[in-house]
């Protein structure tokens, strides 16, 4: 498969693919949990807050081989080439959030996350990609008034970056 420069994006292994097969379970729960809540007639606005957001696409490393024995349900095998990030989860998300934030300090990634608005064009108005570090701009989050709004922060650095 011929994978555009700037979508590419490789990282991590199979797990990985475990860990973004959890957070698509998780979303989707949350929104369904907190459909209608606290009332019908005013819910929660809901938030999905990626703060190392990447591309929105992954690249698949072939021949990696972890043991996911104890996980048959996340162990199936998957093709080589671009696969959802985190970002295209959240947007896939069913329910829907009512906003996306998605954080990331490299901006040719940003670029990339600005082409999902494209892609998603239903979601586009309430899709902010904010170039920015994810340390500071998660404690300008963090000032908001949040009664009334709830919100997944997902943090998913390569290392330690998380202060
Ligand atoms: C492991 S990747 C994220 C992958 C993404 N969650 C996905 O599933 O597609 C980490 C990302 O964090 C970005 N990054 C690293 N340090 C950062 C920081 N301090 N602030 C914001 N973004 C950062 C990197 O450029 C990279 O795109």
């Amino acid at each position: 498969m011929d994978i555009p420069n700037e979508k590419a994006h490789r990282f991590g292994g199979d797990w990985t693919s475990a860990k973004l097969k959890v957070l698509a379970a998780y979303l989707e729960s949350y929104t369904t949990a907190l459909k209608d809540k606290p009332s019908a007639s005013r819910p929660f606005v809901k938030g999905y807050i990626d703060a190392f957001a990447g591309t929105g696409y992954r690249e698949t490393r072939p021949g990696k081989c972890l043991d996911l024995s104890l996980f048959p349900d996340l162990a199936d095998t998957e093709p080589q080439g671009l696969l959802d990030g985190s970002a295209r989860l959240a947007l896939k998300t069913e329910p829907r959030f009512d906003k996306y934030v998605f954080i990331e300090q490299d901006s040719s990634r940003c670029a990339a996350l600005r082409g999902l608005k494209d892609e998603f064009q239903d979601l586009a108005p309430d899709m902010v990609i904010q170039q920015g570090e994810a340390n500071q701009e998660i404690r300008e989050i963090c000032r908001k008034n949040w009664s009334g709004r709830r919100a997944v922060l997902f943090l998913d650095p390569y290392g330690m970056q998380v202060e």
